[in-house]
């Protein structure tokens, strides 16, 4: 994991996964994306071998600017062998994690599908090309357990839920896709675990009960898995300890 992008390096675990692959690797180039370059960490900003380029999910054009703007600072000749799709979407202004069906709003899903599904799948075909080499590569979307049907027995949060749900989906496809255009290649969907975070911030007291991960350690752990993984590993949905989730 040498060519490493990382889209919504502003947020907690995308920040840390950015800085520790700079750490782990003294030959390691990451590449940052979010929608407020200067709200990525510093470390990954001002690091000699890291970068950051502005990318919003909700803007359908901003995948095609991704790859302009990459290419002057990692050229799809040398490719990338690393992709993760760390951006989520699970509250906001006007968005809160739907408790019944009265609570279903058409926009809200709309931004949470634009985030937490098209966001990746539509960078993973701007960036198609930097795939197109011989080395081994792994593109994983940061997915989360409650997006697992299966798994469902509480029910609620509609539009997360069903968002991850459709982001389990386009991981598959482009595990059936990806290794037939660009072989060595696989596509896994990780579950990160409950990490300390904007996102799982309003929870924090639902949460007590369960064990909340540093960004940090969740970092490594995701890491751990990813290079754990190899050709076999494809088209896994995987939880940040190794173990296999149903899909
Ligand atoms: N934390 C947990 O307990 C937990 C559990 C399971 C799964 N996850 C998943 O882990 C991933 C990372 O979450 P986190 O905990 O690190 O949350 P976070 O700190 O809130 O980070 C969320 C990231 O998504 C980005 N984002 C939101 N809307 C965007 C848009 N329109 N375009 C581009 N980027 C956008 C944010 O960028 P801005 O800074 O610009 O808003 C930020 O970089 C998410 O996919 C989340 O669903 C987290």
């Amino acid at each position: 994991m040498k060519r490493i992008v990382i889209a919504g390096v502003s947020g907690a675990i995308g920040g840390a996964l950015a800085s520790a692959m700079l750490e782990r690797d003294p030959e390691a180039t990451v590449i940052g994306l979010c929608r407020k370059p200067e709200q990525a960490p510093e470390a990954l900003r001002g690091h000699k071998r890291g970068g950051v380029l502005a990318w919003d999910a909700a803007d359908a054009g901003s995948p095609a600017s991704v790859a302009e703007a990459l290419e002057p600072v990692l050229g799809r000749k040398e490719g990338i062998d690393t992709f993760i799709y760390a951006a989520g979407l699970l509250h906001g202004p006007g968005l809160f994690p739907e408790k019944r069906l009265e609570d279903l709003d058409a926009v809200s899903m709309a931004r949470a599908f634009a985030v937490n599904s098209t966001g990746f799948a539509l960078l993973v075909q701007a960036l198609l090309p930097w795939f197109r080499h011989r080395d081994f590569k792994r593109i994983a979307a940061v997915s989360a357990k409650v997006g697992s049907i299966g798994d469902n027995g509480f029910g609620g949060w509609y539009a997360y839920r069903s968002s991850k749900a459709a982001l389990n989906m386009l991981v598959r496809n482009l595990s059936i896709e990806l290794p037939r255009r660009c072989k060595p290649a696989i596509c896994v969907a990780l579950h990160p675990g409950t990490t300390e975070s904007a996102l799982s911030e309003p929870f924090s007291q639902s949460l007590a009960k369960l064990t909340v991960h540093t960004p940090a350690e969740t970092a490594a752990n995701l890491i751990r898995v990813l290079e754990a993984l190899d050709e076999q590993g494809n088209g896994r949905f995987l939880s940040w300890n190794g173990s296999e989730l149903p899909w």
